[in-house]
Protein backbone atom coordinates (compact mmCIF):
# COMPACT_ATOMS: atom_id res chain seq x y z
CA UNK A 1 0.00 0.00 0.00
CA UNK A 2 1.76 3.26 -0.80
CA UNK A 3 1.16 6.95 0.50
CA UNK A 4 1.73 9.85 -0.61
CA UNK A 5 5.39 11.22 -0.87
CA UNK A 6 6.71 11.79 2.29
CA UNK A 7 9.99 12.72 1.21
CA UNK A 8 11.55 16.56 1.13
CA UNK A 9 8.21 18.34 2.98
CA UNK A 10 8.14 21.61 3.00
CA UNK A 11 8.93 23.74 6.69
CA UNK A 12 6.03 24.35 8.75
CA UNK A 13 6.34 27.42 10.57
CA UNK A 14 4.80 27.95 13.87
CA UNK A 15 3.02 31.02 15.44
CA UNK A 16 5.76 31.59 17.46
CA UNK A 17 8.09 31.26 14.34
CA UNK A 18 9.39 28.07 15.65
CA UNK A 19 10.21 25.32 13.22
CA UNK A 20 7.22 23.04 13.69
CA UNK A 21 8.85 18.88 14.36
CA UNK A 22 6.24 16.26 14.59
CA UNK A 23 7.23 15.21 17.78
CA UNK A 24 6.35 11.25 16.76
CA UNK A 25 8.93 11.29 14.17
CA UNK A 26 12.53 9.41 14.78
CA UNK A 27 15.51 8.82 12.62
CA UNK A 28 17.89 5.96 12.14
CA UNK A 29 20.95 5.63 9.98
CA UNK A 30 22.79 3.03 9.31
CA UNK A 31 26.11 2.02 7.58
CA UNK A 32 25.55 -1.38 5.69
CA UNK A 33 28.78 -3.34 6.84
CA UNK A 34 29.39 -7.27 5.21
CA UNK A 35 28.35 -7.95 8.55
CA UNK A 36 24.42 -6.95 7.63
CA UNK A 37 24.94 -8.52 4.38
CA UNK A 38 24.74 -11.33 2.51
CA UNK A 39 27.44 -13.19 -0.04
CA UNK A 40 27.11 -10.75 -2.83
CA UNK A 41 26.99 -7.97 -0.79
CA UNK A 42 23.58 -6.96 -0.86
CA UNK A 43 21.97 -5.63 2.45
CA UNK A 44 20.30 -8.98 4.15
CA UNK A 45 16.57 -7.97 3.84
CA UNK A 46 15.77 -9.26 7.48
CA UNK A 47 18.11 -6.74 9.22
CA UNK A 48 16.51 -3.92 7.00
CA UNK A 49 13.01 -5.10 8.80
CA UNK A 50 14.72 -5.15 12.16
CA UNK A 51 15.74 -1.65 11.53
CA UNK A 52 12.77 -0.57 10.41
CA UNK A 53 10.45 -2.30 13.44
CA UNK A 54 13.29 -0.40 15.90
CA UNK A 55 12.47 2.99 14.60
CA UNK A 56 8.85 2.57 13.92
CA UNK A 57 8.35 1.51 17.54
CA UNK A 58 10.17 3.69 19.11
CA UNK A 59 7.88 6.43 17.43
CA UNK A 60 4.52 4.68 17.95
CA UNK A 61 5.71 4.34 22.35
CA UNK A 62 6.35 8.26 22.09
CA UNK A 63 3.06 8.64 21.17
CA UNK A 64 1.64 6.25 23.21
CA UNK A 65 3.69 6.52 26.18
CA UNK A 66 4.44 3.01 26.75
CA UNK A 67 5.53 -0.44 24.81
CA UNK A 68 4.03 -1.11 22.21
CA UNK A 69 3.76 -4.44 19.75
CA UNK A 70 4.16 -4.76 16.11
CA UNK A 71 0.73 -5.77 14.91
CA UNK A 72 1.43 -5.84 10.95
CA UNK A 73 3.17 -4.65 8.54
CA UNK A 74 1.72 -3.45 5.27
CA UNK A 75 2.98 -4.92 1.95
CA UNK A 76 5.78 -3.86 0.69
CA UNK A 77 7.74 -3.31 -2.70
CA UNK A 78 11.39 -3.05 -3.04
CA UNK A 79 12.49 -0.45 -5.34
CA UNK A 80 16.04 -0.72 -4.82
CA UNK A 81 19.16 -3.30 -3.54
CA UNK A 82 21.09 -1.45 -0.75
CA UNK A 83 24.91 -3.16 -0.66
CA UNK A 84 27.81 -2.65 1.65
CA UNK A 85 29.57 0.72 1.86
CA UNK A 86 26.34 2.44 1.61
CA UNK A 87 24.05 4.54 4.44
CA UNK A 88 20.15 3.33 5.11
CA UNK A 89 18.27 6.28 6.01
CA UNK A 90 14.82 5.25 7.90
CA UNK A 91 12.52 7.89 9.00
CA UNK A 92 9.44 7.05 10.86
CA UNK A 93 6.48 8.84 12.22
CA UNK A 94 3.01 8.49 13.72
CA UNK A 95 -0.20 9.11 10.76
CA UNK A 96 -2.78 8.22 13.09
CA UNK A 97 -4.12 6.81 16.63
CA UNK A 98 -7.71 4.60 16.61
CA UNK A 99 -8.45 3.17 19.93
CA UNK A 100 -6.00 0.95 21.04
CA UNK A 101 -3.53 0.92 17.70
CA UNK A 102 -1.99 3.70 15.82
CA UNK A 103 -0.32 3.43 12.62
CA UNK A 104 3.31 4.63 11.82
CA UNK A 105 4.46 5.60 8.67
CA UNK A 106 8.10 4.51 7.36
CA UNK A 107 10.32 5.89 4.68
CA UNK A 108 13.22 4.06 3.67
CA UNK A 109 16.28 5.56 1.46
CA UNK A 110 19.59 5.36 0.63
CA UNK A 111 22.13 7.36 0.00
CA UNK A 112 25.68 6.73 -1.36
CA UNK A 113 27.97 8.75 0.96
CA UNK A 114 30.74 9.08 -2.01
CA UNK A 115 28.85 10.58 -4.10
CA UNK A 116 25.99 11.77 -1.85
CA UNK A 117 23.29 10.34 -3.93
CA UNK A 118 20.17 9.52 -2.41
CA UNK A 119 17.29 7.09 -3.49
CA UNK A 120 13.82 5.75 -2.68
CA UNK A 121 14.25 2.19 -1.35
CA UNK A 122 10.05 1.88 0.02
CA UNK A 123 8.05 3.20 2.43
CA UNK A 124 6.10 0.83 4.53
CA UNK A 125 2.62 1.29 7.01
CA UNK A 126 3.28 -0.46 9.96
CA UNK A 127 0.95 -0.97 13.02
CA UNK A 128 1.70 -1.33 17.27
CA UNK A 129 -1.03 -1.46 19.59
CA UNK A 130 -0.26 0.00 22.72
CA UNK A 131 1.05 -2.76 25.57
CA UNK A 132 0.12 -1.00 29.32
CA UNK A 133 0.81 -3.25 32.55
CA UNK A 134 -1.67 -5.80 33.29
CA UNK A 135 -3.61 -7.44 30.23
CA UNK A 136 -6.15 -3.92 30.26
CA UNK A 137 -6.33 -2.20 26.99
CA UNK A 138 -4.98 1.56 26.53
CA UNK A 139 -7.05 3.63 25.19
CA UNK A 140 -4.41 6.35 23.06
CA UNK A 141 -4.73 10.42 22.77
CA UNK A 142 -5.74 11.29 19.05
CA UNK A 143 -3.22 12.99 16.78
CA UNK A 144 -3.69 16.26 15.79
CA UNK A 145 -1.99 16.42 12.38
CA UNK A 146 -0.41 19.94 11.58
CA UNK A 147 0.63 19.93 8.19
CA UNK A 148 -1.33 19.64 4.96
CA UNK A 149 0.76 16.17 4.59
CA UNK A 150 0.28 14.80 7.94
CA UNK A 151 -3.76 15.94 7.32
CA UNK A 152 -3.46 14.03 4.21
CA UNK A 153 -2.03 10.62 6.01
CA UNK A 154 -4.03 11.26 8.86
CA UNK A 155 -7.27 10.69 6.05
CA UNK A 156 -5.83 7.91 4.25
CA UNK A 157 -4.72 5.88 7.34
CA UNK A 158 -8.34 5.19 8.19
CA UNK A 159 -8.74 3.86 4.88
CA UNK A 160 -5.78 1.59 5.01
CA UNK A 161 -7.01 0.33 8.47
CA UNK A 162 -10.08 -0.67 6.63
CA UNK A 163 -8.08 -2.51 4.11
CA UNK A 164 -5.87 -4.23 7.15
CA UNK A 165 -8.55 -5.10 9.26
CA UNK A 166 -10.39 -7.28 5.85
CA UNK A 167 -7.37 -8.26 4.12
CA UNK A 168 -7.65 -12.04 5.61
CA UNK A 169 -11.32 -12.00 4.95
CA UNK A 170 -10.68 -10.36 1.20
CA UNK A 171 -7.72 -12.58 0.33
CA UNK A 172 -9.48 -15.60 1.27
CA UNK A 173 -12.76 -14.34 -0.91
CA UNK A 174 -10.49 -13.78 -3.71
CA UNK A 175 -8.91 -17.25 -3.37
CA UNK A 176 -11.71 -19.07 -3.14
CA UNK A 177 -13.57 -17.24 -6.05
CA UNK A 178 -10.49 -17.44 -8.49
CA UNK A 179 -10.87 -19.43 -11.45
CA UNK A 180 -7.23 -20.08 -12.07
CA UNK A 181 -7.05 -24.07 -11.95
CA UNK A 182 -4.25 -25.19 -14.11
CA UNK A 183 -1.51 -26.55 -12.92
CA UNK A 184 2.13 -26.00 -14.30
CA UNK A 185 2.54 -26.79 -17.81
CA UNK A 186 5.66 -29.25 -17.26
CA UNK A 187 6.38 -31.07 -20.60
CA UNK A 188 6.99 -27.05 -22.05
CA UNK A 189 9.50 -26.29 -19.38
CA UNK A 190 13.36 -26.81 -19.49
CA UNK A 191 13.55 -27.28 -15.80
CA UNK A 192 11.38 -28.81 -13.51
CA UNK A 193 12.18 -28.57 -9.19
CA UNK A 194 10.05 -30.42 -7.19
CA UNK A 195 8.38 -28.05 -4.87
CA UNK A 196 9.55 -30.75 -1.72
CA UNK A 197 13.41 -29.67 -2.49
CA UNK A 198 12.69 -26.09 -1.34
CA UNK A 199 11.28 -26.73 1.79
CA UNK A 200 13.17 -25.55 4.66
CA UNK A 201 12.27 -25.93 8.58
CA UNK A 202 14.35 -24.20 11.08
CA UNK A 203 13.86 -23.10 14.47
CA UNK A 204 15.08 -20.55 17.12
CA UNK A 205 15.21 -19.98 20.71
CA UNK A 206 13.98 -16.20 21.29
CA UNK A 207 17.10 -14.86 24.14
CA UNK A 208 16.71 -11.43 26.04
CA UNK A 209 18.23 -9.50 22.73
CA UNK A 210 15.44 -10.64 20.66
CA UNK A 211 12.69 -8.76 23.28
CA UNK A 212 11.84 -5.98 25.07
CA UNK A 213 11.82 -5.30 28.19
CA UNK A 214 9.04 -7.14 28.67
CA UNK A 215 10.21 -10.03 27.69
CA UNK A 216 8.20 -9.58 24.30
CA UNK A 217 9.44 -11.04 21.28
CA UNK A 218 9.99 -7.51 18.33
CA UNK A 219 8.37 -7.61 15.59
CA UNK A 220 11.14 -6.79 13.37
CA UNK A 221 13.29 -10.45 15.25
CA UNK A 222 10.45 -12.73 13.72
CA UNK A 223 9.74 -11.03 10.50
CA UNK A 224 13.74 -11.10 10.31
CA UNK A 225 13.67 -15.12 10.72
CA UNK A 226 10.99 -15.41 8.18
CA UNK A 227 12.83 -13.20 5.93
CA UNK A 228 16.19 -16.27 6.61
CA UNK A 229 13.96 -19.25 6.27
CA UNK A 230 12.05 -18.40 2.98
CA UNK A 231 15.68 -16.72 1.79
CA UNK A 232 17.00 -20.67 2.19
CA UNK A 233 13.87 -21.75 0.06
CA UNK A 234 14.43 -19.57 -2.55
CA UNK A 235 18.05 -20.42 -3.11
CA UNK A 236 17.71 -24.03 -3.26
CA UNK A 237 14.76 -23.34 -6.13
CA UNK A 238 17.03 -21.06 -8.32
CA UNK A 239 20.45 -22.14 -7.25
CA UNK A 240 21.68 -18.65 -8.16
CA UNK A 241 21.07 -15.22 -6.45
CA UNK A 242 17.31 -14.15 -4.90
CA UNK A 243 16.63 -11.02 -4.90
CA UNK A 244 13.57 -10.24 -2.46
CA UNK A 245 11.35 -7.68 -4.65
CA UNK A 246 7.90 -7.65 -2.29
CA UNK A 247 6.39 -9.04 0.87
CA UNK A 248 2.51 -9.29 1.53
CA UNK A 249 1.14 -8.31 4.29
CA UNK A 250 3.03 -9.34 7.68
CA UNK A 251 0.26 -9.92 10.37
CA UNK A 252 1.06 -11.39 14.31
CA UNK A 253 -1.73 -13.01 15.32
CA UNK A 254 -0.36 -13.94 18.72
CA UNK A 255 2.53 -12.55 20.91
CA UNK A 256 5.51 -14.69 21.96
CA UNK A 257 8.61 -14.23 24.68
CA UNK A 258 12.19 -15.14 26.00
CA UNK A 259 12.80 -18.44 26.30
CA UNK A 260 9.70 -19.72 23.29
CA UNK A 261 10.67 -21.65 20.61
CA UNK A 262 10.39 -20.41 16.90
CA UNK A 263 9.51 -23.14 14.04
CA UNK A 264 9.88 -21.73 10.41
CA UNK A 265 8.99 -23.56 7.52
CA UNK A 266 9.03 -22.01 4.28
CA UNK A 267 8.81 -23.74 0.99
CA UNK A 268 8.47 -22.59 -2.95
CA UNK A 269 4.41 -22.30 -3.40
CA UNK A 270 4.64 -20.83 -6.99
CA UNK A 271 7.42 -19.83 -9.95
CA UNK A 272 6.33 -17.61 -12.91
CA UNK A 273 8.44 -16.67 -15.63
CA UNK A 274 10.20 -13.89 -14.18
CA UNK A 275 9.38 -14.26 -10.23
CA UNK A 276 8.53 -16.73 -7.93
CA UNK A 277 6.70 -16.81 -4.41
CA UNK A 278 7.91 -18.44 -1.15
CA UNK A 279 5.54 -18.56 1.37
CA UNK A 280 6.60 -19.32 5.17
CA UNK A 281 4.91 -19.73 8.11
CA UNK A 282 5.94 -19.08 11.97
CA UNK A 283 4.47 -20.94 15.04
CA UNK A 284 5.74 -20.66 18.74
CA UNK A 285 5.69 -23.82 21.50
CA UNK A 286 5.77 -21.92 24.41
CA UNK A 287 8.25 -22.63 27.46
CA UNK A 288 4.79 -24.06 29.95
CA UNK A 289 3.24 -26.07 26.92
CA UNK A 290 6.10 -27.81 24.71
CA UNK A 291 3.07 -30.04 23.12
CA UNK A 292 1.12 -26.80 22.38
CA UNK A 293 2.40 -24.50 19.62
CA UNK A 294 0.62 -21.20 18.44
CA UNK A 295 0.59 -19.86 14.94
CA UNK A 296 2.03 -16.01 15.04
CA UNK A 297 2.89 -15.44 10.85
CA UNK A 298 2.53 -16.32 7.65
CA UNK A 299 3.93 -14.19 4.88
CA UNK A 300 4.47 -14.38 0.99
CA UNK A 301 7.33 -13.12 -0.51
CA UNK A 302 8.39 -12.89 -4.15
CA UNK A 303 11.77 -13.16 -5.41
CA UNK A 304 13.97 -12.52 -8.85
CA UNK A 305 16.81 -13.65 -10.08
CA UNK A 306 19.55 -11.56 -11.50
CA UNK A 307 22.63 -12.84 -14.11
CA UNK A 308 25.70 -11.13 -13.79
CA UNK A 309 24.71 -8.50 -15.78
CA UNK A 310 21.69 -7.52 -13.64
CA UNK A 311 19.17 -8.37 -16.19
CA UNK A 312 16.29 -11.06 -14.84
CA UNK A 313 17.51 -15.05 -15.27
CA UNK A 314 14.37 -17.23 -16.61
CA UNK A 315 13.24 -19.55 -13.85
CA UNK A 316 12.73 -23.10 -13.90
CA UNK A 317 9.49 -24.24 -13.07
CA UNK A 318 8.21 -25.53 -9.82
CA UNK A 319 6.25 -28.92 -9.52
CA UNK A 320 4.00 -28.92 -6.50
CA UNK A 321 3.05 -31.48 -4.12
CA UNK A 322 -0.38 -33.30 -4.48
CA UNK A 323 -2.99 -31.75 -2.14
CA UNK A 324 -1.86 -29.09 0.31
CA UNK A 325 1.13 -28.34 -2.69
CA UNK A 326 -1.41 -27.63 -5.64
CA UNK A 327 -3.78 -25.45 -3.44
CA UNK A 328 -0.94 -23.28 -2.43
CA UNK A 329 0.28 -22.81 -6.11
CA UNK A 330 -2.68 -21.75 -7.31
CA UNK A 331 -3.31 -19.37 -4.51
CA UNK A 332 -0.12 -17.89 -5.04
CA UNK A 333 -1.37 -17.64 -9.19
CA UNK A 334 -3.90 -15.29 -7.09
CA UNK A 335 -2.02 -13.74 -5.15
CA UNK A 336 0.20 -12.64 -8.22
CA UNK A 337 -2.54 -11.49 -10.02
CA UNK A 338 -3.51 -9.08 -7.07
CA UNK A 339 -0.17 -8.21 -6.24
CA UNK A 340 0.26 -6.62 -10.42
CA UNK A 341 -3.55 -5.21 -9.60
CA UNK A 342 -2.54 -3.86 -6.67
CA UNK A 343 0.89 -2.16 -8.11
CA UNK A 344 -0.68 -0.87 -11.36
CA UNK A 345 -3.55 0.73 -8.61
CA UNK A 346 -2.03 2.06 -5.64
CA UNK A 347 1.51 2.61 -6.49
CA UNK A 348 0.96 5.16 -9.46
CA UNK A 349 0.94 8.81 -8.21
CA UNK A 350 -2.93 10.19 -8.63
CA UNK A 351 -2.32 11.57 -11.93
CA UNK A 352 -0.92 8.61 -13.70
CA UNK A 353 -3.18 6.32 -12.88
CA UNK A 354 -5.15 5.49 -16.02
CA UNK A 355 -8.89 7.87 -15.88
CA UNK A 356 -11.04 4.27 -17.11
CA UNK A 357 -8.93 1.38 -14.73
CA UNK A 358 -10.60 -2.11 -15.35
CA UNK A 359 -12.19 -3.19 -12.79
CA UNK A 360 -12.32 -7.10 -11.43
CA UNK A 361 -12.91 -8.16 -8.21
CA UNK A 362 -9.65 -9.49 -7.48
CA UNK A 363 -8.80 -5.59 -8.05
CA UNK A 364 -12.21 -4.36 -5.78
CA UNK A 365 -10.32 -3.63 -2.82
CA UNK A 366 -7.43 -1.47 -4.15
CA UNK A 367 -9.97 0.53 -6.47
CA UNK A 368 -12.01 1.08 -3.94
CA UNK A 369 -8.97 2.63 -1.41
CA UNK A 370 -7.82 4.33 -4.58
CA UNK A 371 -11.61 5.91 -5.05
CA UNK A 372 -11.58 7.22 -1.46
CA UNK A 373 -8.54 7.93 -1.22
CA UNK A 374 -7.81 10.17 -3.72
CA UNK A 375 -11.79 11.80 -2.85
CA UNK A 376 -9.63 12.73 0.61
CA UNK A 377 -6.23 14.18 -1.24
CA UNK A 378 -8.50 16.06 -3.29
CA UNK A 379 -10.58 16.97 -0.08
CA UNK A 380 -7.27 18.33 1.47
CA UNK A 381 -6.24 20.65 -1.17
CA UNK A 382 -5.51 24.35 -0.16
CA UNK A 383 -6.02 27.59 -1.93
CA UNK A 384 -9.64 27.43 -3.49
CA UNK A 385 -10.47 30.65 -5.78
CA UNK A 386 -14.22 31.42 -4.68
CA UNK A 387 -15.59 32.28 -8.37
CA UNK A 388 -19.00 32.49 -7.41
CA UNK A 389 -22.15 32.07 -5.30
CA UNK A 390 -25.19 30.51 -6.88
CA UNK A 391 -28.48 29.58 -4.56
CA UNK A 392 -26.42 30.12 -1.35
CA UNK A 393 -24.03 27.48 -2.87
CA UNK A 394 -20.19 28.55 -2.90
CA UNK A 395 -18.54 27.77 -6.02
CA UNK A 396 -14.34 27.06 -5.97
CA UNK A 397 -11.72 26.17 -8.86
CA UNK A 398 -8.62 25.14 -8.44
CA UNK A 399 -5.65 25.05 -11.16
CA UNK A 400 -2.45 22.68 -9.82
CA UNK A 401 0.24 21.34 -12.59
CA UNK A 402 -2.13 21.81 -15.76
CA UNK A 403 -5.31 20.12 -13.78
CA UNK A 404 -8.35 21.83 -12.74
CA UNK A 405 -10.15 21.40 -10.02
CA UNK A 406 -14.13 21.80 -9.21
CA UNK A 407 -15.62 22.13 -5.69
CA UNK A 408 -19.19 23.11 -4.19
CA UNK A 409 -20.53 24.00 -0.43
CA UNK A 410 -23.67 23.89 0.47
CA UNK A 411 -25.43 23.34 3.72
CA UNK A 412 -28.77 21.30 3.78
CA UNK A 413 -31.14 21.29 6.85
CA UNK A 414 -31.17 17.74 7.14
CA UNK A 415 -28.73 15.20 9.26
CA UNK A 416 -25.66 14.55 8.12
CA UNK A 417 -26.92 10.29 8.19
CA UNK A 418 -29.53 11.33 6.27
CA UNK A 419 -28.24 13.21 4.13
CA UNK A 420 -25.49 10.78 3.53
CA UNK A 421 -28.53 7.42 2.95
CA UNK A 422 -29.88 10.08 0.30
CA UNK A 423 -26.97 11.19 -1.61
CA UNK A 424 -25.25 7.48 -1.60
CA UNK A 425 -28.02 6.16 -3.02
CA UNK A 426 -27.19 6.57 -6.96
CA UNK A 427 -30.22 4.92 -7.99
CA UNK A 428 -31.67 8.33 -7.16
CA UNK A 429 -29.49 10.81 -8.36
CA UNK A 430 -31.71 11.39 -11.40
CA UNK A 431 -34.65 12.81 -8.77
CA UNK A 432 -32.63 15.71 -8.20
CA UNK A 433 -29.26 15.62 -10.89
CA UNK A 434 -30.39 16.96 -14.67
CA UNK A 435 -27.36 15.00 -15.76
CA UNK A 436 -28.40 11.64 -14.39
CA UNK A 437 -30.79 11.27 -17.43
CA UNK A 438 -30.94 7.45 -17.44
CA UNK A 439 -29.33 5.28 -14.37
CA UNK A 440 -28.54 1.54 -14.83
CA UNK A 441 -27.17 -0.14 -11.70
CA UNK A 442 -24.46 -2.74 -13.21
CA UNK A 443 -23.25 -4.48 -9.97
CA UNK A 444 -23.40 -4.31 -6.09
CA UNK A 445 -20.18 -4.63 -5.37
CA UNK A 446 -20.67 -4.88 -1.41
CA UNK A 447 -22.31 -2.87 1.15
CA UNK A 448 -20.27 0.02 0.67
CA UNK A 449 -19.38 -0.35 -3.52
CA UNK A 450 -21.24 -0.21 -7.22
CA UNK A 451 -20.47 0.01 -10.33
CA UNK A 452 -23.71 1.72 -12.22
CA UNK A 453 -23.90 3.43 -16.03
CA UNK A 454 -25.80 6.87 -16.42
CA UNK A 455 -26.16 8.66 -19.16
CA UNK A 456 -26.28 12.76 -19.50
CA UNK A 457 -27.42 14.51 -21.87
CA UNK A 458 -24.72 16.90 -24.03
CA UNK A 459 -24.30 20.27 -22.84
CA UNK A 460 -24.25 21.35 -27.04
CA UNK A 461 -27.33 20.16 -29.09
CA UNK A 462 -25.37 18.94 -31.94
CA UNK A 463 -23.17 16.42 -29.67
CA UNK A 464 -24.10 12.59 -28.66
CA UNK A 465 -25.27 11.87 -25.47
CA UNK A 466 -22.33 10.92 -22.99
CA UNK A 467 -22.43 8.27 -20.97
CA UNK A 468 -20.23 7.37 -17.55
CA UNK A 469 -19.17 3.79 -16.00
CA UNK A 470 -18.95 4.70 -12.46
CA UNK A 471 -17.24 3.35 -9.32
CA UNK A 472 -19.29 4.97 -6.09
CA UNK A 473 -17.37 4.19 -2.67
CA UNK A 474 -18.87 5.06 0.55
CA UNK A 475 -17.62 5.71 3.89
CA UNK A 476 -19.00 6.52 7.36
CA UNK A 477 -16.58 8.33 9.59
CA UNK A 478 -14.04 5.99 11.29
CA UNK A 479 -13.87 8.43 14.29
CA UNK A 480 -15.77 11.77 15.59
CA UNK A 481 -14.39 14.31 13.28
CA UNK A 482 -14.33 12.43 10.32
CA UNK A 483 -16.33 13.07 7.27
CA UNK A 484 -18.99 10.77 5.51
CA UNK A 485 -17.62 10.07 1.97
CA UNK A 486 -19.08 9.02 -1.53
CA UNK A 487 -16.40 9.03 -3.92
CA UNK A 488 -17.02 8.27 -7.68
CA UNK A 489 -14.40 7.40 -10.61
CA UNK A 490 -14.83 5.85 -13.82
CA UNK A 491 -13.70 2.30 -14.36
CA UNK A 492 -14.03 -0.15 -17.31
CA UNK A 493 -15.16 -3.46 -17.18
CA UNK A 494 -16.89 -6.03 -20.40
CA UNK A 495 -20.31 -5.91 -18.77
CA UNK A 496 -20.82 -2.28 -19.61
CA UNK A 497 -18.87 -1.46 -23.10
CA UNK A 498 -18.99 1.63 -25.20
CA UNK A 499 -22.25 2.15 -27.42
CA UNK A 500 -22.65 3.44 -30.72
CA UNK A 501 -24.39 6.84 -30.59
CA UNK A 502 -23.01 7.45 -27.04
CA UNK A 503 -19.90 9.33 -26.09
CA UNK A 504 -18.29 7.73 -24.01
CA UNK A 505 -17.26 10.35 -20.35
CA UNK A 506 -14.53 9.78 -18.33
CA UNK A 507 -14.22 10.91 -14.16
CA UNK A 508 -10.95 10.61 -12.23
CA UNK A 509 -12.01 11.54 -9.28
CA UNK A 510 -15.52 13.02 -8.19
CA UNK A 511 -17.36 12.69 -4.80
CA UNK A 512 -18.74 14.43 -1.73
CA UNK A 513 -17.45 14.95 2.02
CA UNK A 514 -20.78 15.36 4.74
CA UNK A 515 -20.32 17.07 7.93
CA UNK A 516 -22.47 17.46 10.38
CA UNK A 517 -22.98 21.39 10.91
CA UNK A 518 -25.15 22.38 14.27
CA UNK A 519 -27.51 20.26 15.68
CA UNK A 520 -29.37 18.94 12.71
CA UNK A 521 -27.38 20.50 9.65
CA UNK A 522 -25.22 19.34 7.27
CA UNK A 523 -22.20 21.02 5.55
CA UNK A 524 -22.42 19.38 1.85
CA UNK A 525 -19.06 19.60 -0.28
CA UNK A 526 -18.66 18.20 -3.95
CA UNK A 527 -15.57 17.83 -5.30
CA UNK A 528 -14.43 16.96 -8.87
CA UNK A 529 -11.26 16.65 -10.42
CA UNK A 530 -12.56 17.91 -14.26
CA UNK A 531 -12.27 16.15 -17.35
CA UNK A 532 -12.47 17.28 -21.16
CA UNK A 533 -15.84 15.68 -20.56
CA UNK A 534 -17.08 17.16 -17.89
CA UNK A 535 -15.26 20.64 -18.21
CA UNK A 536 -18.08 22.04 -20.65
CA UNK A 537 -20.57 21.36 -17.82
CA UNK A 538 -18.43 22.87 -15.28
CA UNK A 539 -17.30 26.25 -16.90
CA UNK A 540 -20.20 27.52 -18.24
CA UNK A 541 -21.89 27.47 -15.23
CA UNK A 542 -18.64 29.29 -13.29
CA UNK A 543 -18.48 32.25 -16.21
CA UNK A 544 -22.32 33.03 -15.64
CA UNK A 545 -23.37 30.94 -19.31
CA UNK A 546 -25.82 27.97 -17.68
CA UNK A 547 -27.75 27.92 -14.40
CA UNK A 548 -27.65 24.35 -14.71
CA UNK A 549 -25.63 23.84 -11.59
CA UNK A 550 -27.80 26.42 -9.97
CA UNK A 551 -30.74 24.16 -10.54
CA UNK A 552 -29.05 21.17 -9.44
CA UNK A 553 -28.15 22.58 -6.03
CA UNK A 554 -31.81 23.77 -5.75
CA UNK A 555 -33.26 19.97 -6.45
CA UNK A 556 -30.52 18.86 -4.09
CA UNK A 557 -32.04 20.62 -1.22
CA UNK A 558 -35.50 20.10 -2.24
CA UNK A 559 -34.64 16.41 -2.45
CA UNK A 560 -33.13 16.22 0.64
CA UNK A 561 -36.11 18.20 2.80
CA UNK A 562 -38.75 15.95 1.28
CA UNK A 563 -37.19 12.59 1.85
CA UNK A 564 -35.18 13.18 4.78
CA UNK A 565 -37.78 11.83 6.99
CA UNK A 566 -37.99 8.61 5.15
CA UNK A 567 -34.84 7.79 6.39
CA UNK A 568 -34.67 6.73 9.96
CA UNK A 569 -31.82 7.23 12.06
CA UNK A 570 -30.32 4.20 14.19
CA UNK A 571 -28.99 6.46 17.05
N1 LIG B 1 -3.72 -5.10 11.30
C1 LIG B 1 -3.69 -3.96 11.99
N2 LIG B 1 -4.32 -3.80 13.17
C2 LIG B 1 -4.99 -4.84 13.65
C3 LIG B 1 -5.06 -6.07 12.98
C4 LIG B 1 -4.38 -6.17 11.74
N3 LIG B 1 -4.39 -7.27 11.02
N4 LIG B 1 -5.82 -6.92 13.71
C5 LIG B 1 -6.19 -6.25 14.81
N5 LIG B 1 -5.70 -5.01 14.77
C6 LIG B 1 -5.89 -3.94 15.74
C7 LIG B 1 -7.36 -3.70 15.99
O1 LIG B 1 -7.90 -2.82 15.02
C8 LIG B 1 -7.32 -3.08 17.36
O2 LIG B 1 -6.99 -1.70 17.23
P1 LIG B 1 -8.00 -0.54 17.79
O3 LIG B 1 -8.19 -0.84 19.25
O4 LIG B 1 -7.22 0.71 17.58
O5 LIG B 1 -9.25 -0.63 17.00
C9 LIG B 1 -6.13 -3.76 18.02
O6 LIG B 1 -5.36 -4.35 16.99
C10 LIG B 1 -6.54 -4.82 19.00
O7 LIG B 1 -7.43 -5.69 18.34
P2 LIG B 1 -8.42 -6.64 19.16
O8 LIG B 1 -9.39 -7.21 18.18
O9 LIG B 1 -8.94 -5.90 20.35
O10 LIG B 1 -7.48 -7.73 19.76
P3 LIG B 1 -7.02 -9.07 19.12
O11 LIG B 1 -7.67 -10.15 19.86
O12 LIG B 1 -7.13 -9.04 17.62
O13 LIG B 1 -5.46 -9.03 19.49
C11 LIG B 1 -3.24 -8.30 19.51
C12 LIG B 1 -4.63 -8.10 18.95
C13 LIG B 1 -2.31 -7.31 18.82
C14 LIG B 1 -3.24 -8.02 21.00
C15 LIG B 1 -2.80 -9.80 19.26
O14 LIG B 1 -3.02 -10.11 17.91
C16 LIG B 1 -1.36 -10.01 19.60
O15 LIG B 1 -0.98 -10.14 20.75
N6 LIG B 1 -0.51 -10.07 18.56
C17 LIG B 1 0.92 -10.21 18.72
C18 LIG B 1 1.59 -8.88 18.92
C19 LIG B 1 3.06 -9.10 19.21
O16 LIG B 1 3.44 -9.57 20.25
N7 LIG B 1 3.92 -8.70 18.26
C20 LIG B 1 5.31 -8.83 18.38
C21 LIG B 1 5.90 -9.96 17.61
S1 LIG B 1 5.35 -11.55 18.11
P1 LIG C 1 -1.40 -21.62 3.55
O1 LIG C 1 -1.03 -23.05 3.68
O2 LIG C 1 -2.88 -21.41 3.42
O3 LIG C 1 -0.65 -20.90 2.47
P2 LIG C 1 -0.11 -21.25 6.12
O4 LIG C 1 -0.19 -20.09 7.07
O5 LIG C 1 -0.39 -22.61 6.65
O6 LIG C 1 -1.06 -20.87 4.91
O7 LIG C 1 1.34 -21.27 5.50
C1 LIG C 1 1.90 -20.15 4.86
C2 LIG C 1 2.97 -20.60 3.91
O8 LIG C 1 4.04 -21.18 4.66
C3 LIG C 1 2.51 -21.70 2.97
O9 LIG C 1 1.92 -21.16 1.80
C4 LIG C 1 3.80 -22.43 2.68
O10 LIG C 1 4.51 -21.79 1.64
C5 LIG C 1 4.60 -22.28 3.97
N1 LIG C 1 4.42 -23.51 4.79
C6 LIG C 1 3.38 -23.82 5.60
N2 LIG C 1 3.57 -25.03 6.17
C7 LIG C 1 4.75 -25.50 5.72
C8 LIG C 1 5.51 -26.69 5.94
N3 LIG C 1 5.07 -27.64 6.74
N4 LIG C 1 6.67 -26.81 5.29
C9 LIG C 1 7.14 -25.83 4.50
N5 LIG C 1 6.49 -24.70 4.26
C10 LIG C 1 5.31 -24.52 4.85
Amino acid sequence: MAGTEQMGEPLFILKNEDKYTNTTEVKMSQFILPCHANHCGDLNVGQLLKWMDTTACLSAERHANCPCVTVSMDDIDFEHRLSVGQVVNIKAKVNRAFNTSLEVGIIITSEDPLSGKQWKVCNAFATFVAKGQGSGKVQLKPVIPQTSDEQIEYSIAAERRRMRLHHLETIKDLISSSTIQKGPDLEESQYVVPAEKTRVETVELVLPPHANHRSNTFGGQIMAWMESAATISARRFCKGHPVLKTIDMFHFRGPSQVGDRITLKAIVNNAFKDSFEVGVCAEAYHQESWDRKTHINSAFMTFIVLDKDGKLSMLPCVNPEPGEGERRYREASARKKMRLDRKYIISCKQTEVPLSVPWDPSNQVYLSYNNISALKVLAAKQNWVLNCIQSKAKLFTLEEDQLLFFKAEMSASANVKQVFALLSDMSRRHEWDIHYQKFKLIQKVDEDDVIYHVISPSVNKDSNFQDFVLLASRRVPCANGDPYLIALRSVSLPAAPPTKGLDRGEVSCAGFTLCQDGDAGTKITYYIQVTPQVLPYITRDITGLSSDLCKIIEACNEFLEKNKDTIHLVI
